[in-house]
């Protein structure tokens, strides 16, 4: 499985500032999305280009362009949606599949109460966005939800991981890459990161 702990000053300076707790809604949002962005451009150095042959201003000239069907990028409700905007500024042409997931009170498994996916998933691949890789539950069911429907090529992107989470992908989806700009230290008693972020989805909209 690939975990890669994007190793970048801008990165790390970033995801500094949003771990101050008196940092403003507008900042912790803003930053999302800039991080956003800068995993986005280490999640896709491996997609394929083709040759393509364009009028420039001298003649005809040779170019590149990305190969094949467009991505489509995967935000989880609702904290997700903060770091869709960094994302769509590196992939515009991104195709968009919401999903919302919630745990269910009695069974305590996550249950899906939106699904909107794009066309031909088979043929895409879904980079799933979500600030906070706690438990990965939600990404768990995320994951099993986009390979039922025919998904085979998927990403995932965290601001935040914990070793647990991950130890829990690497046993249940071998298969999928994961990118973040931290792996930290654990989950507490009540399964936040530490030293993470606090409510990601809290901070993102102003809700706390
Ligand atoms: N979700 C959050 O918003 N923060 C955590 O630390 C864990 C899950």
């Amino acid at each position: 499985m690939k975990i890669v702990e994007v190793d970048h000053p801008l990165v790390r300076h970033k995801l500094g500032l949003m771990r101050q707790a008196d940092l403003s809604t507008k900042h912790f949002r803003e930053l999302s999305g800039e991080i956003a962005s800068l995993l986005t451009y280490e999640a896709t150095r491996d997609l394929e280009t083709e040759d393509t042959e364009v009028e420039g201003w001298a003649g005809p000239v040779t170019v590149q362009r990305i190969k094949g069907r467009k991505i489509t990028v995967v935000p989880i409700l609702r904290a997700g949606l903060g770091m869709l905007p960094g994302v769509l500024d590196m992939i515009p042409a991104a195709k968009v599949s919401v999903v919302g997931l919630q745990r269910d009170e009695t069974t305590h498994q996550p249950t899906t109460y939106y699904e909107k996916l794009t066309g031909r998933m088979d043929e895409r691949t879904a980079m799933i966005v979500d600030p906070m890789l706690a438990t990965a539950g939600t990404l768990i069911a995320t994951v099993d939800m986009l390979k039922a429907a025919g998904c085979k090529r998927i990403k995932g992107l965290f601001l935040v991981a914990a070793p647990e989470g991950l130890d829990r992908v690497i046993a249940t989806h071998p298969d999928i890459e994961i990118y973040t700009a931290s792996i930290d230290e654990r989950l507490n008693e009540n399964r936040y990161i530490l030293p993470g972020l606090g409510d990601a989805g809290d901070r993102i909209f102003g809700t706390r």
